[in-house]
């Protein structure tokens, strides 16, 4: 049977990436086959310079011939070296395990970037003159933020002609804080809030547009700069760009245009604009056609340049608007003023639709809670102003969305409308990073569907270039603790290497001499030095959560020698090998307060330290250090008995007494120690007695766990034989838990275990508790990679609670994989699906001594023993309770039946 031809070809993680600026970018692809226990022979990589020659099958750049499949996430290309803002063709072709090839599959193509430093030549260019306005101060960590003096929006323009005609017509742009390119006449492109938040001074990022199709004879190139990060509060000046335009004629012939001081600049209807604050725009301030060829713009003055930033390629999805909501309500006051509700809490801002008299100024207040007499409740806004006005221009109907700002609501309040706003009047726009949706979990219970729902909604919010810890308040940092804590949740339901691989080099780049990281990455105010080692631990976390999940060896030597200086960093700051200095928050948020009330911060900064260095020795193995692999597991055993010494008892680890007689045991410093496997075997049964004594009998199956807890706990149960302990505590609908939030009408999660709502630290929408939805996916379906990239798939569904079914598909590097197990009162169903050039090892539980099992009605145990093999599928082991198989590749349909 002839091989299906590859699909989903991606470069650097991308699909058709513009703006590619490493060498050797990797080439990835996928295959499927509907025969079991297929992988590939051989795959043949053509790169060519013209879709002509890819379609004549020549490879003029690269032709690998018949080589063997490459790793996850790809090969490295290794042609012809790559120019400078070029596009490139490319398809591949595979051979199935009999070595029949397979047609080549659709084309694909990349763009590249600026590849040596010399080939984009920057020039910043700026307004002479900006009109400022402050918006209110920060308070962050306890400091009041003087008031933030920011710029109105700049408007710049350049005309150019054509002279020929064009093969390809490229804008490369950087424009801070944010920018929206427009070309004769519209926006370029989908992407809003570009570019992606960085600390400019050691990148900058640019987007990448193709703009073949859109060029013509005379073009006019507009662009709005706004403030986004890049303000005073930060050190940063007045919003600046630079482009670059590179026009490829048929010819061969290349015209490259620069921003220079050619470029003529303006004030604009768009003023006042800042994350926090909101936007302002007066549509009666008219410079329509500003963005066409032809326009006058004789008042406007020539722009001077500036100084600028390194650059790098924006090689993740950008932000996007995916999603519009419909208003679920719209509800009048007395006052004149309307309530709209969108029932969803989410990112992003408000489309208007509306007619009136001109200089009519509509207000648009956003918030997440609503005041006791149905009011908007602003309160977990804190110092955000997040206040939209549009003044009407007069004379027939108007559609204005915001670009510079964005909020995180529900509900919008809406002054000085003017009439009775339509259905469509208001219209929700969600806007986040524009990830794809990779993982879809289902299950019987009711519950878990809704807490997983929360999960996606409140991990798309904080999702905003870099991972953010809230969208509404007067922060939305890269709090680096919610980023780790709730990534793996992330890499489930996510495409989310693009972003990590960003995020990871942003990280390395906060990395001071010293070896110490921040607790805030990109780090705009110093005094996030050093971090809490819990905080900075996303370094290690996130390394190896993506090392499991992509299998990007490329990756983790990029980071190796990062992570080896601060692991050294804290190593030089650990007291015998105890980190007494660094904590500040610890398990942050437990129940009933904002700081740890029960777990000393020194344990979870100890705890963290022995965590970094066994990343850092399993990582050192991989590139074959074996050396300081060796060394640093040394390291970490001296870390572990030191860290047992000073905090583990009789029976339990330390916790903070509030009196002499209090003993209890506490959740988070029993559990870390488990989760790590740091507990001497003698005291392993004790100390999980203790921990089960504060779920269960203390805390009657709830959570007593902060942030860092949180994240391990049901881990730690379900590996100590406690599934149906941990479900329930997922499960509980009172006070703490995820339940509680949503019987209470979260459609997000909360920053605290408690019902808040006023002037305080009371989001509505943080990320960091959501590490639950990767127990699903991991525990309940039971699906992880028991190799990295997924090379192994290993499915383990656990049964547990009240749960009939649970369905979980991902699309990996590798493939896309599924679990979806059934039971009724008389068989368990599972079905597995494993991608081609993986194997799978999957856990089928045993109904009963006696019980059966078949694969596609072939019998393959019974009572106690393995039946006449099935081709494909290898017995691997049983323990009683369930047996383990081997399987290669494809489609497999289990059943588990009692004996008789
Ligand atoms: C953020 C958190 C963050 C914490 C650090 C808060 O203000 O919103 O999510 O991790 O500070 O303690």
């Amino acid at each position: 049977m002839i091989p299906r031809p590859p699909f989903r070809l991606r470069c650097e993680y991308l699909d058709e990436p513009l703006g590619v600026d490493t060498t050797s970018p990797r080439l990835g692809w996928l295959v499927e086959s509907d025969v079991r226990g297929d992988s590939p022979r051989w795959c043949h990589v053509l790169v060519s310079s013209a879709r002509e020659l890819l379609r004549s099958d020549i490879g003029d750049l690269w032709d690998t011939d018949q080589i063997p499949p490459p790793e996850p996430p790809g090969l490295a290309y290794a042609g012809e070296p790559l120019q400078s803002f070029a596009r490139c063709f490319w398809k591949v072709r595979w051979a199935d395990r009999e070595g029949w090839p397979s047609p080549w599959s659709e084309p694909a193509s990349f763009v590249t970037g600026s590849l040596a430093p010399g080939d984009w030549k920057p020039r910043w260019i700026a307004a002479r003159r900006v009109r400022e306005f402050r918006s209110k101060g920060t308070v962050l960590l306890g400091h009041q933020g003087d008031d933030d003096t920011q710029a109105c929006a700049v408007y710049l323009r350049k005309e150019f002609a054509l002279q020929g005609r064009i093969a390809l017509a490229m804008i490369f742009v950087s424009g801070l804080g944010h920018c929206e390119l427009r070309l004769n006449g519209d926006k370029v492109g989908t992407s809003v809030l570009d570019p992606g938040w960085t600390d400019y001074r050691k990148k900058a990022l640019y987007a990448s547009h193709d703009i073949t199709a859109l060029v013509r004879d005379r073009n006019a190139v507009g662009i709005i700069l706004g403030n986004g990060r890049h303000t005073r509060a930060y050190g940063y000046e007045a919003p600046r760009l630079t482009c670059r335009i590179e026009i490829e004629y048929e010819s061969g012939e290349r015209q490259i245009l620069f921003s220079d001081e050619s470029w003529k600049t303006s004030a604009g209807p768009l003023e006042e604009n800042g994350l926090y604050f909101g936007e302002r725009y007066d549509a009666r301030i008219l410079i329509d056609g500003w963005d066409r060829p032809g326009f006058d713009d004789g008042t406007w003055e020539n722009a001077e340049t500036v100084a600028g930033y390194p650059l790098v390629s924006q090689m993740m999805p950008p932000v996007r608007v995916t999603e519009r909501l419909a208003a679920r309500s719209i509800e009048r006051f007395s006052s004149g003023a309307f309530l709209v509700d969108f029932g969803q809490n989410f990112t992003g801002w408000v489309r208007l639709k509306v007619e009136g008299p001109m200089g009519t100024e509509i207000r648009l207040r956003h918030g997440e809670l609503l005041n006791e007499d149905g009011t908007l409740n602003v309160g977990p806004n804190e110092n955000a102003e997040a206040t939209d006005v549009y003044v009407l221009r007069g004379g027939g109907p108007e559609v204005h969305e915001p670009r510079f700002t964005y909020h995180g609501f529900r509900y919008v309040e809406v002054t000085g409308f003017p009439g009775t706003p339509g259905p469509d009047a208001f219209e929700g726009a969600f806007i986040h990073s524009d990830v794809g949706r990779t993982g879809t979990f289902r299950s019987s219970n009711g519950l878990v569907d809704a807490i997983h729902r929360n999960v996606v909604w409140g991990q798309l919010s904080n999702l905003m270039s870099i991972p953010t810890d809230c969208p509404q308040r007067d922060e939305r940092h890269g709090w680096l603790g919610d980023a780790h804590l709730a990534a793996e949740e992330a890499v489930y339901n996510f495409d989310m290497a693009a972003f990590y691989v960003k995020f990871l080099d942003d990280i390395r780049l906060a990395q001071k001499e010293d070896g110490s990281l921040p607790d805030v990455v990109p780090p705009y105010l110093p005094r996030f030095y050093p971090g809490d080692p819990a905080w900075s631990a996303a370094y290690a976390a996130l390394l190896s959560l993506l090392w499991d999940h992509t299998g990007d060896l490329r990756l983790v030597s990029a980071h190796y020698a990062g992570l080896k200086k601060y692991v050294d960093y804290l190593g030089r700051n650990a007291d015998r090998g105890i980190v007494r200095k660094l904590g500040k928050y610890g398990d942050w948020c437990p129940p009933g307060s904002v700081v740890p009330k029960k777990t000393p911060v020194d344990l979870t900064s100890t705890w963290y330290y022995y965590h970094d260095i066994l990343v850092l020795a399993r990582l050192a193995a991989l590139l074959g250090r074996d050396d300081e692999a060796r060394e640093y597991t040394q390291l970490a055993d001296s870390v572990r008995t030191a860290f047992n010494d000073a905090f583990l008892g009789e029976t339990q680890y330390a916790a903070i007494r509030v009196s002499p007689v209090d003993d209890h045991p506490n959740q988070t410093s029993n559990l870390l120690p488990l989760y790590l496997d740091m507990v001497p075997g003698d005291r392993k049964e004790k100390v999980l007695a203790s921990l089960l004594k504060s779920v269960v009998v203390l805390q009657d199956y709830h959570l007593d766990t902060g942030i860092l807890g949180t994240r391990y706990l049901l881990d730690v149960l379900t590996r100590n034989g406690q599934g149906e302990v941990a479900f329930r505590v997922a499960t509980q609908k009172s006070y703490p838990g995820w339940g509680y939030m949503i019987a209470e009408g979260a459609t997000t999660l909360w920053e605290r275990w408690e019902k808040l709502g006023g002037h305080a630290m009371n989001s509505q929408n943080h990320i960091m508790l959501g590490s639950v939805d990767a127990w699903f996916y991991r525990v309940l379906a039971g699906l992880s990679p028991a190799l990295p990239g997924w090379k192994k798939v290993r499915v383990r569904p656990h049964v547990l609670g009240d749960l009939t079914f649970v369905e979980a598909s991902l699309e990996t590097v590798a493939g896309r994989i599924r679990s979806a197990w059934k039971r009724t009162r008389d068989v368990f169903s599972l079905e597995v699906r494993v991608p081609v050039g993986s194997t799978g090892e999957v856990r089928v539980p045993l109904l009963g001594p006696g019980a059966r099992i078949l694969e596609s009605g072939k019998i393959l145990w019974r009572a106690g023993h393995a039946v006449d093999p099935v081709p494909g599928i290898v017995l691997a082991g049983d323990d009683g309770g369930s047996v383990v198989f081997e399987v290669g590749s494809g489609a497999y349909s289990f059943e588990s039946r009692p004996g008789g």
